[in-house]
């Protein structure tokens, strides 16, 4: 069944200039069989997911033969990349080699790379197990790596042929990574729009207590927007440049406290400064800004940093490395009435110092 993504939808195309490839529902987990029986498949497992799930539901693809990859932000480099390099080019399948990539966003952004360098490009398939991955960075193609602590300054676009979703994965991510991926399912519904975001609000409670039809819903729902953000703009230039609400002071704020907050929280906290500064600036009533903060970021945050004036200090520092600045001023995505995103190039360091100062409150419930 092809049809759009939504509830009930088993899978989905998404045009790329590149190639169009396909996301595929399979909450059976048929895929498993099907990859240990491909000769050709170089095999990569995150490490945890390997230890979780290969003597279980893994096990055919096990017993075929898999590398486990351990990840962290820390390796999420050059050199990781070079080491899988180096056991990909011992495998005897060669140019025909189709690299099976089974992890997290980390994982997809390691293999992701790898795919895309290997032999100049070598075909790959994803099959995201975290939250963040599934409802958010399966599809787009970007690839990243981390360099010198800074997040994401190398990278490649290259889609996979085919992403493999299988939801039934989150329920052994731990708390901090589930709410991890809930704060892109947020971010993706607040741009989705008014009836997007109400949808969400509805399901939240289903959604925190894992309910695989919410689950369902809500990956499939986050993925039908975001399609709608990066087909037409494939190589980042307007719209799709949106999709970075919450990662303007996410970003620095994870590489500021040593990536010790999960990305996806980062991006909630990064959404609550930045809903700051579109009050102040007159582009968000202060009313929706708070409803957003109540219904929205604070029940999906299980952490609540508390920066020093060092950490403060650094972290605006770092919002001046963020690659996708081009004035003299901090690059930054609001989203004002009903989710419509603006991106301005002009945010002065005194106006995120402003917002980060009241940061404490609005992580007070
Ligand atoms: N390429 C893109 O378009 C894109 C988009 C958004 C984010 N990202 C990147 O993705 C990364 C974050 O991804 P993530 O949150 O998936 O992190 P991750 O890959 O580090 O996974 C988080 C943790 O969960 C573990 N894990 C994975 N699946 C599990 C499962 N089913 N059960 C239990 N544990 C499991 C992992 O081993 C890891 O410890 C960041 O580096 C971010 O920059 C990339
Ligand atoms: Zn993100």
């Amino acid at each position: 069944v092809t049809a759009s993504a939504g509830d009930g939808a088993q899978s989905f195309r998404v045009r790329s200039r590149a190639r169009g490839y396909e996301v595929v529902f399979d909450d059976a987990g048929a895929w498993v069989e099907r990859v240990a029986r491909e000769a050709q498949a170089f095999t990569v497992v995150d490490e945890n997911v390997l230890r979780l799930y290969g003597e279980g539901p893994l096990r055919p693809m096990t017993a075929a033969g898999v590398v486990p990859l351990p990840v962290s932000e820390e390796r999420k480099t050059f050199d990781s990349v070079a080491g899988l390099a180096d056991l990909a080019t011992r495998f005897a399948a060669k140019r025909n080699v189709l690299l099976v990539s089974v992890g997290g966003g980390i994982t997809q952004d390691l293999t992701g790379f790898l795919a895309s360098t290997l032999y100049r490009g070598v075909r790959w398939i994803y099959v995201p197990t975290t939250l963040l991955a599934m409802a958010d960075s399966c599809i787009g193609g970007k690839t990243s790596l981390n360099l010198e602590g800074h997040k994401n300054l190398l990278g490649t676009i290259y889609p996979p042929e085919r992403v493999i979703v299988q939801t039934s994965f989150v329920e052994t991510l731990s708390e901090d990574d589930y709410l991890s991926g809930l704060g892109e399912v947020v971010k993706l519904h607040l741009l989705g729009g008014a009836r997007a975001t109400a949808r969400l609000r509805e399901e939240l409670p289903a959604l925190l207590g894992r309910k695989a039809g919410a689950v369902r819903g809500a990956v499939a729902g986050s993925l039908a927007i975001k399609r709608d953000y990066i087909e037409d703009d494939e190589f980042d230039r307007g719209r799709r440049n949106l999709l970075n609400f919450g990662h303007c002071f996410g970003h620095a704020l994870e590489t500021t406290t040593g990536f010790a907050i999960p990305h996806g929280q980062a991006v909630t906290i990064g959404m609550l400064l930045a809903d700051a500064v579109a009050v102040e600036r007159g582009l968000l009533d202060a009313a929706e800004a708070d409803e957003r903060r109540r219904a929205l970021y604070l029940p999906v945050l299980g952490l609540r940093p508390s920066l020093d004036a060092g950490q403060t200090a650094a972290l605006v520092t770092a919002m001046k490395y963020d690659k996708k600045r081009v004035g003299e001023g901090l690059a930054l995505v609001m989203a004002g009435p009903g989710g419509d995103a603006v991106r301005v190039d002009d945010l002065g360091e005194d106006e995120a110092l402003r917002a980060l100062g009241r940061l404490p409150g609005l992580l007070q419930r």
